[in-house]
């Protein structure tokens, strides 16, 4: 069996799956999605996802397709069948099929649903974290609502661009401040000079990032000093570590500002601390 994924009530094969051309989420970016890392085949920080899904089509009036209990279902109906020990899954709601037009159908339509599944490399993903990775900076010139967490990604497919262009991994988008709002797929953190763990806070125009918010609840516990502050480029420039958290990238070292090394220009403890502890929070209480 090939990879599968599920598209609005049935796994089809993944070369197959297709939405129709006036779905909403092609034409019009109007859908939302969440990442779920997944271990040993289960979902990572499953609840924190659900909450801001729920969150996400809420702020765009936009029901949920089904109950949480029967997404969880055929999320993990999809690890299954693709024979995901460790990896992602991937689920977008969009608001549905419709002739075009900007404004809601109405009638309302029923929201389209795709689900689709991928192996990551464990042993790949922690040599890249042993080593580091380089970040770019990118000027913030994304809407004003970037807590949804929405299918319009052009920005920061750019800044992704822009990053790898540079032999980067990731940007951080600047804010008119020069404050680091966050990444294009990640929240960013830095331990400063005086050895605060710092990341800003989420009343800021940033995704409120469910693997964030885990590793807060362990640091609280680890007892480091930690403030919930932006910071400036040049703070993170001079910082002593840096890292970036994510579904996708988990607890990452930071290693490179735009080619200028941060710290010691290598993967600093805390960072590697924190990463071990979040796989190991997220591997204990994955379901
Ligand atoms: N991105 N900020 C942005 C802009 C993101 O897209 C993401 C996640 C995060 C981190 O959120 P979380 O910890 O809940 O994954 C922060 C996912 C992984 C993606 O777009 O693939």
């Amino acid at each position: 069996m090939g990879r599968v994924a599920y598209v609005n009530g049935r796994f089809v094969r993944h070369a197959d799956a297709a939405v129709h051309i006036e779905d909403r989420g092609f034409q019009l970016a109007d859908g939302v999605y969440e990442v779920w890392a997944v271990f040993g085949g289960r979902m990572a920080d499953a609840p924190g996802h659900f909450a801001r899904l729920k969150r996400s089509l809420g702020e765009l009036r936009i029901p949920m397709p089904m109950t949480e209990a029967a997404l969880s279902i055929v999320l993990r109906e999809t690890l299954r069948r693709n024979r995901i020990v460790d990896g992602m899954v991937y689920l977008q709601v969009n608001r549905g099929v419709a002739p075009r037009d900007h404004a809601f159908p109405t009638p309302a339509v029923p929201p389209s649903v795709v689900m689709t599944a991928k192996s990551v490399d464990l042993a790949a993903s922690e040599a890249r974290a042993a080593k580091g990775v380089g970040v770019v900076t990118v000027a913030e010139n994304r809407w004003g609502r970037c807590d949804i967490k929405t299918v319009g990604l052009l920005p920061n497919v750019l800044a992704k661009q822009t990053a790898r262009e540079a032999g980067a991994v990731e940007a951080w988008f600047v804010d008119d401040l020069g404050l680091v709002t966050e990444g294009a797929s990640s929240n960013a953190w830095i331990v400063d000079r005086e050895g605060r763990l710092r990341t800003r806070d989420t009343q800021a125009n940033i995704l409120r990032g469910v693997t964030r918010a885990t590793l807060l609840g362990l640091i609280a516990e680890t007892g480091l000093a930690f403030e919930e502050r932006p910071f400036t480029v040049e703070e993170a420039r001079q910082s002593r570590e840096a890292f970036i958290t994510g579904a996708g990238s988990l607890v990452l070292p930071v290693v490179r500002i735009d080619s200028a090394p941060v710290g010691d220009g290598v993967p600093g403890p805390v960072a590697k601390r924190l990463r071990e502890l979040y796989i190991s929070e997220a591997r204990r209480t994955a379901v």
